[in-house]
């Protein structure tokens, strides 16, 4: 079974571990993250057996600071405002990985771009005393529900990781944004802990959605972030035996009815929804209901990255790919 370390105790075990090829879950602001050395192909390729992908999907690359960002990709000006603006935190760029990067292909799936992001906390000071970029996809097996706490990490992956940094629930709770720049346009390839509205404000240009994003992001496609329980969206009444995923103050009609309930946030507020949604999705499926009606929510702001996973949640069980 994994060792779980406090991030203050965490430090020197997690570099040893990580200069040895081995793999760590590390808390973020936004999920818990499964991260290997992204220069050691041995580290990414542990990487995605512990998660069981079945696909070599390409993973983030995390970086301490801009000077070792501009040793992976090329900024255009867009990503280099957005960057400023933005990192440390949920943001990830798609760049132009540069031909002298030291990225192990295995992260990149051989591809000519990659996806950066310059995490806060722990996972930060990691990577500056470390000196390489980390790999770390969601530190959870392969199609379930990225794990918020170090417990949620413990139950799924605990037995096939010797790490777990322990930093408690993760602020944000949901994954970053990714976005990519394209001839000065920007593309929308995944909504997470920043909303789209933010990100246009600094940017001065409209979010492009919709398009390649599934064939780029394919960690977006069909039943990613799935609970084992059915998932009905937009409840707007609970049936007998449903456990009910609440949000804001109102309820749907026969709330009685519900084996179990939890509320992502009874004043309505889409931030704490966001960091409450995988945790509240985990503990209404281990209450052993058969299905989770889920309230509405409001799609703007956070709430287009809420509504997105929740839709992913209700998708078939087909090709989980992320
Ligand atoms: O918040 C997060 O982003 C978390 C924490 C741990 O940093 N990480 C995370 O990684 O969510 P992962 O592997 O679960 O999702 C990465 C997404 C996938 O949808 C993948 O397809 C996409 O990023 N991606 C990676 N490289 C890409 C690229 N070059 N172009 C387009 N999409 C890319
Ligand atoms: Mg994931």
């Amino acid at each position: 079974m994994a060792e779980i370390l406090a991030t203050g105790d965490a430090m020197q075990r997690a570099l040893a571990l990580l200069g040895a090829g081995e793999i760590v879950a590390i808390p973020t602001e936004t999920v818990y993250g499964l991260a290997g050395d992204a220069t050691n192909g041995g580290a990414v390729a542990r990487i995605f057996e512990a998660k069981g992908r079945p696909r070599f999907n390409p993973l983030i690359a995390h970086v301490a600071d801009m000077a070792m960002a501009a040793q992976i990709a090329g900024f255009d000006p867009l990503s280099r405002k957005l960057a400023e603006k933005f990192w440390p935190g949920p943001l990830t760029l798609v760049l132009s990985l540069l031909a002298k990067s030291s990225i192990h292909p295995l992260a990149t799936a051989g591809l000519d771009t990659i996806a950066l992001r310059m995490p806060r906390g722990f996972g930060g000071e990691l990577i500056a005393r470390l000196g390489h970029p980390l790999a770390a996809p969601s530190a959870n097996s392969s199609g379930r529900i990225s794990a918020t706490t170090a417990q949620a990490v413990a139950g799924d992956l605990g037995a096939r990781i010797p790490l777990i940094v322990d930093g408690g629930p993760t602020p944000v709770g949901l994954e970053s944004t990714i976005v990519k720049a394209e001839d000065g346009r920007l593309r929308l390839l995944r909504p997470g802990g920043i909303a789209a509205e933010e990100i246009e404000a600094i940017a001065g240009v409209e979010l492009q959605r919709g398009g390649k994003a599934g064939v780029e992001a394919p960690g977006m496609l069909a039943s990613h972030y799935a609970p084992g329980a059915a998932v009905r969206l937009n409840a707007t009444e609970v049936m007998p035996g449903e456990a009910l995923l609440a949000f804001g103050p109102e309820r749907a009609a026969h709330s009685y009815r519900a084996a179990a309930e939890l509320n992502l946030s009874p004043a309505g507020d889409l931030r704490e929804a966001a960091a409450n949604l995988f945790s509240h999705l985990m503990e209404l499926d281990r209450s052993g209901t058969a299905t989770i009606a889920v309230e509405p929510i409001p799609q703007q702001g956070l709430g287009e990255a809420i509504n997105d996973r929740l839709s992913r949640a209700a998708a078939p069980r087909d090709m989980p790919l992320g």
